[in-house]
């Protein structure tokens, strides 16, 4: 699915202050491709990505995912819009913390609308093969905290893999990996992007991860920097 942003802008007000995170971001993302977003801590990355799935409204600007303008959305449409088509990594994790590692990465399954939900035995199975896939098969019973922070970062990838999402966006997906689960994790990625189609946006600091993307942007500020390619 593709994405268009155009010209946004978000400005957080609070306690008699103004904070202006992003300014005049337009952005075309083609479908199926992989973007990663790069930039220093605090240029408003994880800003744009919410505001690009969705989870938050620019304070001006418009945000389109493939036909649906998200901007002209109630937030209960953008809801739907989301579980049917949006997957989100978060950078810290937000996992369920009465739910173990199994049941977290089924939820998203068992939220989709019945029409497209997979029976019962089929949504555990699709659950125990990502948990697998990520190399968490001796932790399906654990509760988040009785995982480790990469376990939970990975029980988060799976997570958002589960409902085998047309856009998938992840918040610094390998941040507290050793080298080698960072690797499992970006081939994760890369494979539901192949056999899916599945458009990927990576905010990371990772440069190995970033230079593994067909494109690299970078944000400074609060603005797009011009691509050079
Ligand atoms: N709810 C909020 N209210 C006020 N300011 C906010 C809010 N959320 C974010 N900010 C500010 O917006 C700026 C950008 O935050 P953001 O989380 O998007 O940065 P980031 O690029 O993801 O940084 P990092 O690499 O550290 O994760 C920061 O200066 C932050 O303080
Ligand atoms: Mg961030």
């Amino acid at each position: 699915m593709r994405i268009e942003l155009t010209n946004i802008d978000k400005t957080f007000t609070g306690a008699g202050r103004k904070v202006r995170v992003l300014e005049g971001v337009s952005l075309e993302v083609e479908s199926g491709s992989r973007t990663a977003i790069t930039g220093p801590s605090g240029s408003g990355k994880t800003t744009l990505l919410g505001i690009m799935a969705g989870l938050e409204a620019p304070s001006s600007g418009r945000v389109r995912l493939g036909q649906t303008e998200l901007t002209s959305c109630t937030e209960e449409e953008r809801a739907g819009f989301r579980a049917r088509h949006v997957g989100f990594v978060f950078q810290t994790f937000h996992l369920l913390p009465a739910f173990s590692a199994l049941d977290n990465v089924q939820v998203p399954l068992e939220l989709l609308p019945r029409d497209r939900r997979p029976a019962p035995r089929e949504i555990r199975a699709r659950a125990l093969e990502l948990l697998a896939r990520v190399g968490l098969s001796h932790r399906t019973s654990h509760l988040p905290h009785e995982l480790s922070g990469g376990e939970q970062q990975r029980v988060a990838v799976a997570r958002a893999f589960a409902a085998r999402p047309r856009i998938l966006f992840s918040d610094e997906p390998t941040g507290n990996l050793d080298r080698e689960s960072g690797v499992r994790v970006v081939e994760a990625l890369e494979s539901l992007n192949a056999e899916t189609g599945t458009t990927l946006v990576t905010v990371t600091h990772d440069l190995e991860l970033a230079a593994r993307s067909e494109r690299v942007v970078r944000l400074r500020g609060g603005r797009l920097e011009p691509e050079t390619s």
